[in-house]
């Protein structure tokens, strides 16, 4: 029985790793903070006969993270770093508060659960982490998010080379525009019927995980084939 842990699976990409993964030989440990919608992926997963543990807590504060780790319990298959938001607005409008806040759930997150649940993996385990095509190109407006996930990707390559001896996978993913909620609260014009959709992240990490514990599948792009978007 594989046990893997997901952030932000409450809706939108995490939602859809937790359903592609979902089987009855694996539990998942879903993360999100809206109850109502962890429910929901909870129930969708053990429809198809998944154990599922629901794991509210809020990724901003140490506290949280540290209580969220105590009830991962003693061992663990996959971490999957997905639960994430989005500033989007130009430089001289980003307040401080929005910088730290954005760097405390997309980057000290990952980097505390990730130190905090490596000692509790066996040799085949994986990291994955969810990061954006906003890991290696500049956007405007997109300063506070790409700083972010410039600052994970960095973390995440130093990280890898640290954890191969143990045999333990740090598989990136490097989506572009995805269909999901994350949009809704972003300023602007967007196709969202070009987006791709989050079940495509989904089969990519399944992927990923499903290769021989000795097989790495490192980095992984995603995008519409026409692009930016
Ligand atoms: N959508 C895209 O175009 C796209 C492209 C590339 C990369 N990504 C990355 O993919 C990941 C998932 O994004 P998404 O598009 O699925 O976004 P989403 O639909 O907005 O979902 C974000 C998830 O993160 C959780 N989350 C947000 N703030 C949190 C906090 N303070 N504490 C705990 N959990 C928190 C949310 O939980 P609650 O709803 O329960 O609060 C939700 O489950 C993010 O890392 C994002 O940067 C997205």
């Amino acid at each position: 029985m594989k046990r893997y842990l997901i952030t932000g699976a409450s809706r939108g990409i995490g939602r859809a790793i937790a359903q592609k993964l979902a089987s009855e030989e694996v539990t998942l440990l879903l993360h999100g903070r809206n109850t109502d919608a962890l429910s929901e992926t909870c129930r969708a997963v053990e429809a198809i006969g998944c154990a599922a543990t629901p794991l509210i807590f809020d990724l901003r504060e140490r506290e949280q993270i540290d209580a969220l780790v105590a009830n991962v319990g003693d061992n663990i298959d996959a971490l999957i770093n997905n639960a994430g938001i989005a500033v989007v607005k130009p430089l001289n409008e980003t307040s401080l508060e929005e910088w730290q806040t954005i760097f405390a759930i997309n980057v000290t997150a990952p980097f505390l659960l990730t130190q905090a649940l490596v000692p509790k993996m066996q040799p085949g385990s994986s990291i994955v982490n969810v990061l954006s095509i906003a890991a290696k190109a500049g956007f405007a407006n997109w300063s506070s998010y790409c700083m972010t996930k410039f600052a994970l990707e960095g973390f995440s390559q130093a990280v890898r080379e640290e954890l191969r001896p143990q045999g333990i996978r740090v598989i990136n993913l490097f989506p572009a525009a995805t269909n999901t909620e994350i949009w809704n609260h972003i300023a602007g014009d967007w196709p969202r019927d070009k987006m791709m959709l989050p079940t495509e992240i989904g089969d990519a990490v399944a992927y990923a995980l499903s290769r021989p514990p000795d097989v790495a599948v490192e980095n992984i792009d995603l995008l519409n084939v026409s692009g930016r978007l």
